[in-house]
């Protein structure tokens, strides 16, 4: 069981997770945060058992069981330009990821599918809201919301086929509190590296080796209804999917409201 106290335990960090809200119920922590983010310091980590209405990205709404999965968002509010915020996002997802290699590398390999879903044997283990508020040209905060599927048994029908858990790949159950100790500790050690070098060149390399879907084709969706194929060839330093088309033209493609699929399935 999560309390307030067995996370603080597992937190090593100076800056994320050093003040924690923990909330047995919430309608999503990504809204909590962004309520109490004026008054809460910078680096403050919103968790919570269940949620009653996460959130995912483009609507969607996130599946939250309490005792199975992670459910928080991380408040900042200091260091990032408005216009780097996307790249948060990155910095999270690759966190992620390296926090799962410290629990489970050697049951199973976690991949990013460009930008904020990681992937475990082709199916969602993960995804990543990030949300901000800017007040002129100054960043207000940004909240991001990472929602884990740790020790879920399994998963309601329509989500089945693209959703998995940590425990469903590895037949292990975990303590959700070390998890969150490990994200925490990996996003700060990444977020000190992007405020020093300003953007995500130091990265790219290492999150290129974790796209799922590098060097293969996939379909671009726009929300204007707009879909195209081409190959997915990695992120550049702003954290932009470079994509080449069958003409050979390579495009940048921002994260914004765009979802990238498998031309098969999710991957
Ligand atoms: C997505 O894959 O579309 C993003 C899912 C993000 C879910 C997390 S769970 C914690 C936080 N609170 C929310 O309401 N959403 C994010």
């Amino acid at each position: 069981m999560l309390s307030e106290e067995n996370i603080k335990n597992k937190i090593h960090t100076s800056r994320c997770g050093r003040n924690i809200i923990y909330l047995q119920e919430v309608g999503s922590t990504n809204d909590y945060a962004k309520m109490v983010a004026h008054d809460e310091p910078d680096g403050t980590l919103v968790v919570a058992e269940t949620q009653t209405a996460g959130k995912g990205r483009m609507g969607r709404n996130w599946s939250s069981q309490s005792q199975t999965g992670i459910f928080m968002s991380l408040i900042l509010k200091e260091g990032i330009r408005p216009q780097n915020a996307s790249m948060i996002t990155l910095i999270a997802a690759m966190s992620v990821t390296k926090a799962l290699d410290r629990l489970c590398k050697d049951e199973i390999e976690s991949y990013i599918k460009w930008p904020n879903d990681i992937v475990m044997n082709q199916k969602k283990v993960c995804g990543i809201l990030t949300e901000m508020r800017t007040d002129a040209e100054n960043l207000e905060y940004i909240v991001v919301g990472i929602g884990l599927n740790v020790n879920n048994e399994s998963f309601e029908n329509t989500i089945t086929d693209i959703a998995t858990s940590i425990y469903i790949e590895t037949k292990k159950k975990y303590d959700r509190a070390d998890i969150i100790g490990l994200i925490m500790e990996e996003f700060e050690r990444y977020l000190g590296l992007f405020l020093e070098y300003g953007n995500l060149a130091f990265l790219k390399e290492e999150y290129n080796r974790r796209l799922v879907n590098m060097n293969n084709e996939v379909k671009i969706l726009r929300s204007c209804n707009e879909e195209y194929i081409a190959k997915s060839i990695g992120i550049n330093e702003n954290g932009e999917l470079l994509i080449c088309k069958d003409n050979g033209s390579v495009e940048t493609v921002m994260s914004g409201e765009v979802s990238v699929r498998g031309v098969y399935g999710y991957v």
